[in-house]
């Protein structure tokens, strides 16, 4: 199979396109508005199930023939969706196995989308050979760079094939009953299960009470986990689909960054390519978009993604449809591709006038023409990414930082019944990810299963679950002089979110030389503090009490009966060295405790001095090094140069030794020499 950027020759510009739901006259003005902007990509057939299959036996491609001819005859890629992203309603009629039961225990009807339940049997035979049929169709056309499956994959079931598909999963997984009763404590409260057949799926019928509050940690766990596999089936079955026929094309599909249903890591294994939809909220700092960009290349393998979505400007779902300011479209795009993207795409190409989307922003506007704000920007930003072609096509991006991230441990947070309900694993992670984001410290995400080797610096942040083995390895990543930093509430439970007795923090007792006796959750409004190199800073959220065993205290409660206990403490284990952080703090302590710690410990050099609301990001390939500087701010904003380079966007050679000047909200491309 050829690899993604093999495919292409530039970063493909482009989009959603759904031209079934507009009269054919007007296919042939958005060819010649794509080609004024400098279109060269769209995703086709999204949601047209319902189109080509409008019955049990019937199959109708005419359109859609069409529609593939009029894109290749503009010279336009295609990534080519296979449209199971929505059920047929004559298909819910006829077989409603294919409708999920929600959380409360509700038949759906038909409606909506995402709509399909991963174990219907109908639902496994038709969308699979509808895939098959498609890439029968189109194998001849060459300029299908990229196949699309489903869309969004996601939501939960809970039928009874569901239901009978998770007891054949955890027979699979545990073998025995005493096993199962074992791990899911069932003792506690009389839950012992003596047939296979007793267990039901958690939902609020049975162990929650509410969404995230269930009574058995073990048995939700373990449904999360099964409906992640059984949706990843459905991507799989339609993944072998595809190939069988058409081997040479990579097949994706559209994630959503930190989307907590799926366990993206154990996706990610099965993807040739990862895509991801950004959508950022409306107050989303860049740091937050930086984060899920580097989680998305790291679900890939470290590998280039594509920016499968992104509005040009408004997001009709929002509450607050705020317009993407002059610039920011731009800006964010460029953010993407400075992460990892080789690609630019949006969600949508011509804007519907019926149903949900139609005040979510587009390439082509209602107004039907190009003379809008939005579209001179997309058109302004086309030009650039034909002028950069494939300058950074496929080059990766270099850290020497790794934050731990796991699905599993997400979860277990989620639904932990304590110490505090306002405990937030993307939180915690986004304290330690915008403190190296500030010190323009690249950062990669590695989940269990990464290898850890090229890192310097390891953060967990609330590492609650140490999964089997992972100790280990933390072990030997720090026993060969590793850096390894993690906090409050870790190494609290193993993988089925049983406690590991013996002294918390369970297995990473010995590596921190730590035991924490305690922990305090503080409201709110309240907040403990401690000193760190001669400054205070607080302690928020959870506390913990702990005593050194060979540990060192770097700073020390300043309130309450446990003042004068260590609050932040290192640990020199082997060659390198373990530090805890006993409790949430604010973003001055993490800028000043990331900065120690990577210039005193791991040596590792920010790609540019701090410099507010300037983002800087490195991107490599055999074709050069290139520097992509984005100016956050509103303001004009000034960075020290130390070398000479070539800004790849205007041609221009710049020394070194000397300040540039950044428009607001502007960017660089700087190929280094
Ligand atoms: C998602 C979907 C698209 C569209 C957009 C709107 O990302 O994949 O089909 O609904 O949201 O923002
Ligand atoms: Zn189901």
């Amino acid at each position: 199979m050829k690899k993604y950027s093999d495919k292409v020759n530039k970063i493909v510009y482009g989009g959603d396109y759904n031209p079934e739901q507009w009269p054919e006259e007007i296919w042939a003005e958005d060819m010649r508005l794509f080609k004024q902007a400098g279109i060269d990509i769209v995703t086709l057939n999204v949601f047209s199930w319902a189109a080509i299959q409008p019955s049990e036996e019937v199959y109708d491609f005419e359109k859609l023939d069409r529609i593939m001819d009029m894109v290749r005859d503009n010279g336009l890629k295609v990534c080519l969706a296979t449209s199971t992203g929505a059920h047929p309603a004559w298909m819910a009629r006829r077989h409603p196995d294919i409708l999920r039961v929600d959380f409360e225990g509700r038949k759906r009807k038909f409606g909506d989308r995402h709509n399909s339940c991963p174990n219907s049997p109908t639902y496994r035979t038709y969308a699979p050979k509808l895939a098959g049929m498609l890439a029968k169709r189109y194998r001849g056309y060459e300029n299908i760079v990229a196949w699309h499956i489903s869309n969004e994959f996601g939501g939960e079931c809970y039928c009874e094939n569901c239901e009978r598909a998770f007891r054949l999963w955890l027979k699979e997984k545990y073998g025995t009953l005493e096993e199962l009763n074992r791990v899911w404590n069932t003792a506690f409260w009389g839950h012992t299960f003596y047939d296979w057949e007793e267990i039901v799926l958690p939902n609020m019928l049975s162990e929650h009470f509410r969404y995230d509050r269930t009574t058995f940690q073990g048995i939700t766990l373990d449904y999360k986990r099964f409906n992640s596999d059984s949706i990843l089936d459905c991507f799989r079955l339609e993944y072998d689909a595809v190939k069988a026929v058409t081997p040479e094309i990579p097949v994706t599909t559209n994630l959503m960054g930190f989307y907590p249903v799926l366990d993206y890591q154990k996706w990610g294994k099965y993807m040739d390519v990862v895509s991801w939809d950004n959508y950022p909220a409306v107050d989303a700092k860049p740091a937050e978009i930086a984060m899920a960009h580097d989680l998305m290349r790291g679900v890939g393998g470290g590998r280039p993604f594509l920016l499968m979505e992104q509005s040009p400007s408004v997001s009709n779902w929002h509450d607050y449809c705020a317009l993407k300011r002059p610039g920011v479209m731009r800006l964010w795009s460029w953010q993407a591709v400075a992460h990892g993207a080789d690609s630019v795409m949006f969600f949508q190409m011509r804007r519907s006038i019926g149903a949900c989307e139609k005040y979510h922003s587009a390439v082509i506007d209602h107004v039907g023409t190009g003379d809008t704000r939005v579209f001179r920007e997309i058109a302004a930003l086309g030009k650039e990414l034909e002028k950069l072609g494939d300058a950074t096509l496929g080059a990766s991006v270099e850290a020497r930082a790794a934050i731990y991230f796991d699905w599993d441990n997400w979860w277990a947070l989620i639904h932990t019944a304590g110490p505090t309900t306002d405990l937030d694993y993307k939180e915690q992670i986004l304290d330690y990810y915008r403190a190296l984001y500030d010190l323009n410290i690249p950062v990669d995400f590695v989940g269990t299963e990464d290898d850890l080797s090229g890192y310097r610096l390891l953060v967990a942040p609330v590492l609650y679950m140490v999964k089997e083995g992972y100790d280990e390895k933390i072990r030997r990543f720090v026993a060969e002089g590793g850096i390894f930093v993690t906090t409050f509430f870790s190494g609290i439970v193993d993988e089925h979110d049983l406690v590991v007795t013996g002294g918390y923090p369970g297995r990473l007792r010995g590596i921190l030389g730590i035991w924490v006796e305690e922990i305090d959750a503080l409201p709110r409004d309240k907040e403990n503090s401690f000193i760190y190199n001669g400054s205070r800073y607080p302690a928020r959220l959870l506390c913990d009490l702990l005593h050194t065993e060979g540990a060192e205290a770097l700073a020390s409660y300043q309130e309450d009966f446990y003042a004068g206990m260590p609050a932040v403490t290192v640990h020199t284990f082997g060659k390198g060295k373990a530090y805890y952080v006993a409790a949430r703090s604010d973003a001055e302590f993490y800028n000043q405790f990331l900065q120690d710690v990577c210039k005193d410990d791991c040596g590792i050099q920010p790609l540019l001095e701090q410099t507010r609301g300037v983002e800087a990001v490195l991107r490599k390939n055999e074709k050069g090094s290139y520097l992509f500087l984005l100016n956050h701010n509103d303001a004009f904003s000034r960075v020290w140069l130390e070398d000479g380079c070539t800004d790849m966007l205007s041609g221009e050679y710049i020394h070194g030794g000397r300040e540039i000047k950044l428009a607001p909200k502007d960017v660089r491309i700087l190929k280094k020499e």
